[in-house]
């Protein structure tokens, strides 16, 4: 069942804005590669995160600071080229954009003109103002990302829920307020209380996107792998597995190798 209240036949920066307005849902997800995106984006995802993540889920490492723009253009570019409807926005990794606003400004260029994404995102607020600014000069949709910000991770020490002191939720509603003022369209919050997520969410006019960050966020969004349970040893209290594709897939794969191994397969009707 869809509980969407309008058709939109491609979802840009102004439908999620419009969806806020009218007390609809945004639905974001992860995707990395073009067959995962296929499937995504027919299933009617309102937008498409081609996040640093990948540098965990499909590159193993353990942060998402080694990927690449030049990962991240390739991941962006397959994406692309499997979506009809979702926006696709686009992280900008680590190191893209911290050092000066011309650097952000190159990178958020290159993602744009090298994979056809149509937007990007940048983790944080007051530290990154004048690249987001540069960014939004240049024609470029900017989200934000406030909370857990996963690139500052060796900053924090624990992936655990920000903001819960006054001093820190009272910046993270000033940068939110901060982002929408310079132009923003949506931020990501990640892993903060849900009550802070409701306060921020009523205080700007842009969606709130929410990833632990309870029922009170304009919309939500959570990693594929995650959703989908091939990650399986990431258990955190905000995850919802809507399949246990691990185990699933490891029964299908097992299986396999006792049909070769017996030689069940190939049979008679799977040969030329
Ligand atoms: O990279 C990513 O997947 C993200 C989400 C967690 C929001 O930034």
């Amino acid at each position: 069942m869809s509980t969407a209240k309008k058709e939109y036949k491609r979802v840009t920066v102004k439908s999620l804005v419009d969806m806020k307005k009218h007390g609809e849902k945004i639905s974001m997800l992860t995707a990395y590669d073009y067959s995962m995106a296929k499937i995504v984006d027919s299933a009617n995802v309102d937008v498409i995160l081609v996040g640093d993540s990948a540098s965990n889920v499909m590159a193993g490492h353990e942060t998402t600071l080694p990927i690449t723009l030049d990962q991240m253009i390739y991941h962006a570019a397959s994406v692309i080229r499997a979506v009809q409807r979702a926006l696709v926005v686009v992280d900008l990794p680590f190191g893209s954009y911290q050092s000066d606003s011309k650097e952000a400004l190159r990178s958020a260029i290159r993602i744009m003109k090298e994979s056809g994404g149509h937007a990007v995102k940048l983790e944080g607020g007051e530290e990154i103002k004048e690249s987001v600014k540069k960014i939004l000069k240049a024609g470029i949709p900017v989200m934000g990302h406030l909370g857990l910000t996963p690139q500052s991770i060796y900053k924090f020490g624990t992936y655990t829920v920000r903001a819960k002191e006054e001093e820190e939720a009272e910046k993270l509603i000033e940068d939110a307020k901060l982002l929408e003022r310079l132009g923003c369209f949506a931020i990501v919050l990640e892993k903060i209380p849900a009550a802070l997520t409701k306060k921020v969410s009523e205080s700007i006019s842009i969606p709130t996107i929410g990833i632990g960050g309870g029922k009170h966020a304009d919309g939500q969004v959570l990693v594929i792998h995650d959703l989908l349970g091939m990650t399986h040893e990431f258990n955190p209290r905000f995850l919802r597995r809507y399949m246990n594709l691990y185990e699933e897939m490891g029964n299908a794969i097992s299986q396999y190798v006792t049909d070769v191994k017996s030689q069940d397969f190939p049979n008679d009707e799977e040969q030329y």
